[in-house]
């Protein structure tokens, strides 16, 4: 079902925001009928955009008279953000989903709610509607910013609602938003993904890149600060094309510049970029900048030129180590990450020795390995060649051993410095640590204090535990 309404962006607004007080005496209906203030879990599966829209419906249901909790088993109402970059995401969601069926018959009045990438794709609908009858509303990525209006359908009849858009031009500003984190926040620059790599579902789930204006981004962020958000994390699928299609052309670097300025926000990081998009005026703007991060997340996928064509990558092995080498030149003392994958089709061990030759090379600070998972609708699940599973593992194993051990040396070069960081958390094992994140991205415990959350402080890294460090507060 696609439906398009003649709104602008502020009429949406106000639209939305009748439809939450509607929703509200719902929510006030059901707290009288049950007895208790209704709670909501919301479970986000996938991405970093994800957990923000997350954030942008716990913002909505909280508004409209609903308790967060993160215990389902309690929640009157549950929402799954589901993503489906790989096939195991959407597996887990059918397994939880039949739980979430033993708890309605338990509780009836319990509601349950779809929505994100996954639900972007037909045969997901058609498979929900055939098995899963007792789910109460489907939504897709597009229409997100309705949700008090589906919310009010929804309170208001008993079947199944389902809709889904194909494509949205709207970005609807300033719906209510519920923040995970007091002290920092990701923030969407734009939505969606041109780009059409073979194997990657993104583009069909996600539609067409679509930049927000630097205004409201500048907005959003200065209204952050105000709010004791020192951390920004600026999200996109391909963060180094934005801005190309505005009404007003800027790049992604200019954008930096701008947030750069405002006062009172401490560190700035983004992601995801693409290889080939990273332009030399952004590595001009990082080396110069105190407040962007020293950390730059770029996917590489695959190391043979071959798979990467095939990959619809648009660079090659030898373009890659260029761009990292111009990086590390610019910056020392970067931190670089990347996503790869292993069994496209066509991959050979040989190829998988590309890659690995790549992660020597460039010596990778972490890098996120998966599986290939074969997506229904893009290029590379039609291609004939595919791997067989032994041969995949094989290789897995083999580039997981490279990638660790080289993060590991990275992580040791560290031991001793006194970095800043900004203090997150209690740890979840020793109460009588804080956890603080390194403009590195990487992360260290040390004894201190809650009330310093979100707070920059100096740590000396005393021990390098591999993939983390133990230290001390200095001064
Ligand atoms: N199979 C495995 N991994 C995938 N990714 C995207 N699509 C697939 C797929 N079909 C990985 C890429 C991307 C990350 C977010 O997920 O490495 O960078
Ligand atoms: Fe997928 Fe490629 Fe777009 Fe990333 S850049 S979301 S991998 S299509």
């Amino acid at each position: 079902m696609t439906q398009y309404r003649s709104t602008n962006d502020e009429q949406e607004l106000a639209l939305q925001k009748e439809y939450m007080k509607k929703a509200a005496s719902y929510v006030a209906d059901l707290e009288v009928e049950i007895g208790h203030k209704p709670l909501c879990c919301v479970t986000t599966f996938g991405c970093q955009m994800n957990a923000r829209d997350s954030e942008k419906l716990l913002g909505i249901l909280t508004q409209i008279g609903y308790e967060p909790t993160d215990h389902e088993e309690e929640a009157d109402f549950v929402i799954y953000n589901t993503c489906t970059v790989r096939d195991n995401a959407n597996q887990r969601v059918y397994g939880r989903l039949g739980f979430l069926n033993s708890l309605k018959r338990k509780k009836p009045h319990l509601k349950i709610a779809l929505c994100g990438c996954m639900m972007q794709e037909s045969s997901v609908i058609e498979k929900i509607k055939k098995s899963y009858r007792f789910v109460d509303l489907i939504f897709g990525t597009h229409n997100i910013f309705k949700f008090a209006e589906l919310l009010v359908t929804m309170f208001e009849n008993h079947e199944m609602i389902i809709d889904i858009w194909q494509e949205t031009e709207q970005i609807v500003e300033d719906l209510p938003v519920n923040r995970k984190y007091p002290y920092k926040s990701g923030i969407n620059i734009m939505f969606g993904c041109n780009n059409f790599c073979s194997y990657c579902i993104v583009p069909y789930v996600r539609g067409r890149e679509r930049s927000r204006e630097p205004k409201d981004i500048i907005k959003e962020i200065e209204r952050l600060v105000a709010d004791g958000v020192v951390e920004v994390m600026l999200l996109g699928q391909n963060v180094n094309s934005y801005g190309k299609n505005l009404a007003n052309p800027i790049t992604f670097a200019q954008l930096l510049k701008e947030v750069e300025q405002i006062e009172g926000l401490k560190r700035i990081r983004f992601m995801t970029s693409h290889p080939k998009d990273l332009s030399e005026e952004l590595i001009e703007v990082m080396k110069h900048s105190d407040k962007i991060c020293r950390h730059l997340h770029l996917p590489v996928q695959a190391g043979s030129d071959r798979i990467l064509q095939a990959m619809n990558r648009r660079y090659t092995k030898e373009q890659y180590l260029a761009l990292v080498d111009k990086i590390k030149t610019a910056m020392p003392d970067i931190a670089i990450t990347t996503d790869i994958i292993v069994g496209f089709p066509g991959e050979t061990l040989e190829d998988v020795e590309e890659t690995i030759d790549v992660v020597r090379k460039v010596q990778y600070d972490n890098a996120f390995t998966f599986i290939y998972s074969k997506r229904t609708g893009t290029p590379a699940a039609s291609m004939e060649n595919q791997v067989p599973e032994e041969v995949v593992k094989e290789g897995f194993d083999k580039l997981l051993k490279v990638v660790q051990d080289t993060a590991r040396d990275r992580a040791a070069r560290l031991q001793g410095q006194v970095m800043e960081a900004l203090v997150e958390e209690v740890n979840e094992q020793d109460e009588s640590l804080m956890t603080g994140r390194l403009s590195n991205n990487m992360l260290v415990h040390f004894p201190a204090d809650r009330s310093m959350i979100g707070q920059l402080i100096k740590v000396s890294l005393d021990t390098c535990h591999g993939f983390y460090y133990t230290g001390h507060v200095v001064g």
